[in-house]
């Protein structure tokens, strides 16, 4: 996995397709990402609102590239929400469907339970029965994995605790929405994906994402003792997980050995 080398623990500027297609095949441990939802969602150089069929074929493209560049046993996790209220998008089953099509396997899915909803119940017709509208209150992560279900590694990089392994091995995870923005309209909360790492890695791995944002899996990563490799077509952005991960490098520099 020699040629990996030169894109592990780095940010990249460039657009999804032409960037992930330098990368090596079989060279990455576990991808995880959220795609841009085609909402209309203010992003600093992307166009948030294609046409339902041609942002379908777009992504299509992205997953052959996400199937070639994971090792055998390689997981994909991709969080993805059903969008819109009167023209309700089932997009997590499409995607599902489409990964399906590549020939990866769905393994399972988890609940991300956000609890937004709670002032939000008169979506459709008030206490009524004729037109009542639920909007989920959570998201999925779809957990995908390339050519059979194991991950070779060795056994002093597992970093799971048991406490850790059972609380997540139900996959109804309570997280709140992240709260500080840094100027991007949609970031992961860090312990969404510090649970992922953790319950689908090794130290050690290669974490990608493809659409980075401000850079929390490659945080998490940091952490955790993973490389990332972080992807997203926005210099702004990158800018702002360029200094998340500087931030992280000194609180860890700065924490008492145990
Ligand atoms: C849902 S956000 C990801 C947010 C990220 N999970 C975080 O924690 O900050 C989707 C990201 O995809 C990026 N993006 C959109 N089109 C892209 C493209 N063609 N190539 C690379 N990145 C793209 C956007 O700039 C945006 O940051």
């Amino acid at each position: 996995m020699k040629n990996i080398k030169k894109f592990e623990n780095k940010i990249i500027t460039g657009d999804v397709i032409k960037t992930i297609e330098k990368l090596p095949k079989e060279s990455v441990h576990l991808v995880i990402t959220s795609p841009p939802y085609n909402v209309g969602k203010d992003y600093d150089n992307h166009n948030d609102k294609m046409e339902y069929n041609e942002y379908l074929k777009w992504l299509e493209e992205v997953w052959i590239q996400v199937k070639r560049v994971l090792v055998p046993g390689g997981r994909f996790c991709l969080n993805i929400a059903p969008t819109g209220i009167k023209n309700f998008v089932p997009i997590h089953h499409d995607f599902t469907n489409q990964l399906r099509k590549l020939g990866m396997k769905f393994r399972t899915e988890i609940i991300w339970y956000k609890q937004t909803m709670l002032k939000r119940t008169a979506w459709g017709s008030w206490q009524s029965p004729s037109n009542p509208h639920i909007i989920p209150s959570w998201e999925y992560i779809l957990i995908f994995t390339k050519n059979g279900d194991s991950l070779e590694g060795n056994k002093q990089d597992i970093d799971i605790s048991a406490e850790e392994f059972k609380k997540f091995s139900d996959g109804f995870w309570k997280i709140k929405p992240e709260r500080k923005r840094n100027g991007h309209p949609a970031p992961f909360p860090e312990e969404l994906i510090y649970q992922l790492i953790k319950y689908y890695s090794y130290k050690g791995n290669v974490v990608l994402d493809i659409f980075g944002g401000t850079g929390t899996v490659a945080v998490v990563s940091q952490k955790t003792g993973r490389k990332f490799i972080h992807i997203d077509i926005s210099k702004e952005y990158n800018n702002t997980t360029k200094e998340r991960l500087r931030i992280a490098q000194e609180e860890l520099s700065q924490k008492p050995m145990s």
